[in-house]
């Protein structure tokens, strides 16, 4: 089979196509045959071999979600059969042989049914993306309907499921995007607002609209401002951050507002479970509808990592076999 491999940390180019054995299912693990897999921000920073959470042993193959047909099943497994639509969300499995790949193994609980509505595209787009939305949104945030959340930066794999989830909640959304492709995407995916973070003053638009919750995917960037528009006693969960700031601990205490880190990989095994479950019940239903912006072949993952971290987004980056 064609994957990914990365023999040495380093910049996009040590992301190279290779020919390698099919992996084999052990007991208890279920082979995919993937269509497409997820390119997530996180991959960029594991392949620099300097992630904050792990670092994977060399040689690996990047990436934590994909989605295919089931290939073959281990001993055991019981969930799903040969020939099952599925999508594969491994975040830190151990044994999970990565989703940059033609083939994947994995164990059978990271392997769920991929509505038959959903392309395997938007499958790819279902693990890390929509596990972060729900655990900011409802595990960290506690958003409750009839509240406003400000989603800043919700054009992207992240945020256009934290606008759809928070929409189907309840609340009042208001996201933000940085180029009109993007805010078309976020009005489409149920934002009642939406502003420009790349233009002047953008969050004074908000004076009269204090967001309860912020949930929050360039903290070193805004953090100070959204201490200034949360509201009081307000909620802020700081989901991405790429550098440091000058930062005034008073703010927090003229709102009492309370900033929340997250982190998939601190979510116990009861806590990703639940998202997972709540993430294919809100697929099931329609309300969560995974949204592909740009995709890629399999041979061109360096440039898919370079475009992951270019401004511009337009939904969920995909790599396709
Ligand atoms: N904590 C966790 O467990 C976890 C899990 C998943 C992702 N993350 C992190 O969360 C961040 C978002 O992930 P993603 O998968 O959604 O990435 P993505 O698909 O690349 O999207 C990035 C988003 O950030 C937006 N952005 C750019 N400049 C911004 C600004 N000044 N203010 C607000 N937003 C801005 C982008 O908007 P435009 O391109 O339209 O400007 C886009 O909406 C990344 O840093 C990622 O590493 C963390």
């Amino acid at each position: 089979m064609h994957a990914v491999r990365v023999t040495a940390f380093g910049a996009e180019d040590v992301l190279e196509y290779a020919e390698l054995p099919d992996p084999e299912p052990a007991a208890g693990q279920v082979r995919v045959r993937l269509h497409a897999a997820g390119v997530n921000p996180a991959d960029t920073y594991v392949r620099t071999g300097h992630y904050a959470f792990f670092t994977p042993e060399l040689p690996y193959t990047p990436g934590f979600d994909g989605a295919g047909v089931v290939d073959a099943v281990g001993a055991g497994v019981v969930s799903v059969s040969p020939g099952d639509r599925v999508f594969v969300s491994s975040l830190g499995t151990p044994g999970f042989s990565g989703a940059y790949a033609e083939l994947a193994v994995t164990a059978a609980a990271d392997v769920r049914p991929l509505p038959g509505s959903l392309t395997f595209r938007q499958g790819a787009a279902i693990g890390v993306p929509c596990a972060t939305a729900w655990r900011a949104l409802f595990q960290k945030a506690a958003l409750q309907p009839g509240e406003t959340v400000l989603i800043h930066g919700a054009s992207g794999g992240v945020g256009l499921p934290a606008t759809q989830l928070a929409r189907d909640a309840g609340a009042t959304v208001i996201g933000t995007a940085g180029s009109p492709a993007g805010a078309e995407l976020v009005r489409a995916a149920g934002a009642h607002h939406v502003l420009d973070h790349t233009s002047a003053g953008y969050l004074d638009e908000l004076a009269d609209l204090a967001p309860d919750v912020i949930v929050e995917m360039l903290a070193d960037v805004n953090l100070g401002h959204d201490l200034e528009v949360v509201a009081r006693y307000g909620r802020i969960v700081v989901v991405g951050s790429r550098g440091s700031l000058d930062f005034t601990p008073r703010l927090t205490m003229r709102k009492e507002a309370t900033i929340h880190g997250t982190a998939l990989w601190n979510a116990t095994a009861a806590e990703s479970a639940a998202a997972l479950a709540a993430v294919a019940a809100k697929l099931g239903s329609g309300t969560l509808a995974p949204v592909v912006g740009d995709e890629l072949p399999l041979r061109e993952a360096a440039e898919a990592h370079r475009r992951v971290l270019a401004p511009g987004t337009r939904g969920k980056l995909v790599l396709v076999m």
